[in-house]
C-alpha cells in the first residue's frame, strides 16, 4: 500500500473516532477529548509507532500505575519531569513582570499542617541542619496594602533529601507548618536551609530520566502556598541565590523570580522575602498525599 493511501485511510479513522465522541454534553470536556484524540492520532501517525513501541507504551503506563498509591503518584511525577505541570501553572497564573513566580505543587504537599506561632520552627529540635529565619510581608500586589490573616503553608525536605512522609525517622508533620500574618501583613518563622534532592527514580519516570541522561535533582528549595480570602492563591518555591543547579531543575520550576538571598546571621541564615498577592479567587491545591 502506498503512503498516501495509508494516510487517507488513517485520517478517515481519526475522523470516525472524533465523531464517536461528539455526543459528550459538557462542551469543555468534549473539546479536551477531541484535542487529545487529534494529538494522539497525529503522534502515532507522525512517528509510525510500531507494535513493539506500542506494547512498550501501555506496559510503561501499567508500571506507572503499579508505582502509584496514596504516598506517591507516578503520573504526576511524569507530568512534572515533562514540564507539563509547570506549563499549566504558567498558563493559569503567570503575568509579565510578576515579582514572585508560580511553581508546581509537587507530589509531597500534605494538607492540614499544624498552625504554628509566629517565629516558631517547622523543624523538630533534633532535626539536623542549619536553621534559616525567614521573615517578610504579604501584601496586595496592586495597592501594596498589607494582608492580615493570610496563611503561609510551608513544607521542605530534611537534609537527607526526604520529606517527613517518606522517612520513618522524622516526626509526623516535621518540616511542615502553617503561619498567619499579623495586622501589618508580616510573618516570621524558622525553617532549615534547604537541601537539593533527587525526585524518585525507582519507577518508570526514573527510567525516562536515565535514558534522557537528565539529572534527577531538584535545586534546594522551600515550598510556600500563600492564601487569603479574596486573593489568588500563590503556589511558589524559594530557591537559594547562587545555587549552580537552579538552571537544571528536573521539573523545570526554578526560575529567577523565585530566588531568595539567604544571609548569614550568627549560627544561622536569615532571609527576607515578600509575597504580593493578586486579587482573585482563593483556592487550595489538592494534596497528592492523604491526611
Ligand atoms: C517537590 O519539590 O517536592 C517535587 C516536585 C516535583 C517532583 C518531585 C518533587
Ligand atoms: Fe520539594
Amino acid at each position: 500500500m502506498d503512503d498516501s493511501m495509508n494516510n487517507s485511510t488513517s485520517q478517515a479513522l481519526t475522523e470516525r473516532v472524533l465523531q464517536a465522541y461528539s455526543r459528550i454534553e459538557n462542551p469543555r470536556l468534549k473539546s479536551i477529548v477531541s484535542s487529545l484524540i487529534k494529538h494522539l492520532h497525529a503522534c502515532a501517525q507522525e512517528m509510525r509507532v510500531n507494535d513493539e513501541e506500542w506494547e512498550f507504551t501501555w506496559d510503561f503506563m501499567a508500571r506507572m500505575a503499579e508505582k502509584t498509591g496514596p504516598e506517591r503518584n507516578e503520573f504526576l511525577l511524569l507530568a512534572d519531569v515533562l514540564g507539563v505541570s509547570q506549563l499549566i501553572e504558567m498558563l493559569n497564573h503567570e503575568e509579565p513582570g510578576q515579582p514572585v513566580g508560580f511553581a508546581l505543587v509537587g507530589p509531597f504537599f500534605r494538607a492540614n499542617a499544624p498552625f504554628r506561632e509566629r517565629g516558631a520552627s517547622i523543624a523538630s529540635e533534633d532535626t539536623p541542619g542549619t536553621r534559616a529565619r525567614i521573615s517578610g510581608r504579604v501584601f496586595d500586589f496592586r495597592d501594596k496594602t498589607p494582608i492580615e490573616g493570610a496563611i503561609l503553608d510551608i513544607w521542605q525536605a530534611a537534609t537527607n533529601g526526604l520529606y517527613e512522609n517518606q522517612d520513618e525517622q522524622q516526626p509526623d508533620y516535621n518540616l511542615r507548618g502553617r503561619f498567619r500574618t499579623d495586622k501589618n501583613g508580616t510573618f516570621e518563622l524558622i525553617a532549615l536551609m534547604p537541601t537539593a534532592y533527587p525526585v524518585p527514580t525507582d519507577g518508570p519516570v526514573g527510567e525516562l530520566l536515565r535514558v534522557a541522561k537528565r539529572p534527577p535533582n531538584r535545586p534546594a528549595h522551600i515550598h510556600f502556598i500563600v492564601s487569603a480570602p479574596g486573593y489568588e492563591t500563590l503556589v511558589t518555591q524559594i530557591f537559594v541565590k547562587g545555587d549552580p543547579i537552579i538552571e537544571d531543575d528536573a521539573v523545570f520550576t526554578a526560575s529567577a523570580n523565585m530566588v531568595g538571598n539567604f544571609r548569614e546571621e550568627g549560627d544561622h541564615f536569615w532571609l527576607s522575602y515578600d509575597f504580593p498577592l493578586k486579587r482573585g479567587v482563593s483556592t487550595m491545591p489538592r494534596a497528592p498525599i492523604p491526611i
